[in-house]
């Protein structure tokens, strides 16, 4: 908001929000001590998109703590939109990015106990969000979003959720709006869900409407919805804004005219 108020793009400003949650090492599912996968290695996602369209994205990045610096540089500095892997790590580096470690003792004692049993399955509402999605509208009106997680814990090595795919983690269109997602990314992407708000909305949908509808689509293809979380966070063109997910818990933040508010999402199931 800093940057927003004093005239900035919705571009460094989407950026310099999530840099806050990426670089809070309490929070166990973004950045640095984000929880690791099953072989203790912390693997991060991200995207960030530009109101002109342009956009970029990292997937299964180590080492680099603002994976969504990296990103905004694939988009700047690369004719490609997604990095994977050691290409990333390797193009973050070429960049200046610093390696570091980001499996913090807290994080590496989480793993080490969940490896006694090894027993997968998604957690509901971690931290209430485990992701953070983020859309900024500037002084000019342009719109901008970004989308950033450690992914979920203790996943496979070498999977990607939601986050780091446009459309389905994040979504932006400038003469519409944009919306991002948090929850399990394998059931966002059967509905390339940010994508289909941003629709939604453009199809005359409020953001409120519009999230509730993708959160009904997600439903509909994930036979196993009951047990996992989904939701949505949208903003139109006007600045109006909406949130709905799957499970009850699900709060998001809404900074508007110099009034910084948390919302209660609505949801589908108590
Ligand atoms: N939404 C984060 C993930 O599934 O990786």
């Amino acid at each position: 908001m800093k940057i927003l108020d004093s005239g900035g793009s919705a571009l460094d400003a989407v950026e310099a929000g999530v840099m806050v949650i990426e670089a809070d090492e309490k929070n166990t599912s973004v950045g640095i001590g984000g929880a690791p996968d099953r072989d203790g290695r912390v693997t991060l996602d991200a995207c960030i998109m530009a109101p002109d369209g342009s956009c970029g994205s990292v997937c299964a990045l180590e080492h680099i703590a603002h994976p969504i610096s990296v990103a905004r540089r694939v988009m700047e500095k690369t004719p490609h939109v997604i990095l994977v892997g050691d290409g990333a790590l390797e193009f973050a580096l070429s960049q200046g990015f610093k390696k570091e470690n980001l499996l913090t003792e807290e994080s590496k004692k989480a793993w080490e106990e969940w490896k006694k049993t090894s027993k997968y399955e998604p957690v509901i509402n971690v931290e209430m969000h485990d992701t953070i999605g983020m859309i900024t509208i500037d002084k000019n009106g342009d719109i901008a979003g970004a989308c950033t997680t450690s992914g979920l814990a203790y996943k496979m090595q070498g999977r990607v959720g939601d986050s780091p795919i446009i459309g389905a983690g994040m979504y932006v269109d400038n003469e519409v709006g944009g919306a991002a997602a948090t929850g399990l990314g394998e059931a966002v992407i059967r509905a390339v869900g940010s994508f289909l708000v941003v629709e939604l909305m453009r199809n005359g949908r409020s953001p409120q409407a519009a999230c509730e509808e993708a959160v009904a689509r997600v439903v509909k293809k994930y036979k196993d919805y009951k047990n996992i979380q989904v939701g949505f966070i949208a903003v139109n063109k006007d600045g109006e804004t909406g949130g709905f997910s799957i499970h009850k818990g699900f709060s998001y933040a809404v900074f508007s005219n110099g009034k910084n508010e948390v919302k209660e999402g609505t949801y589908l199931i108590e």
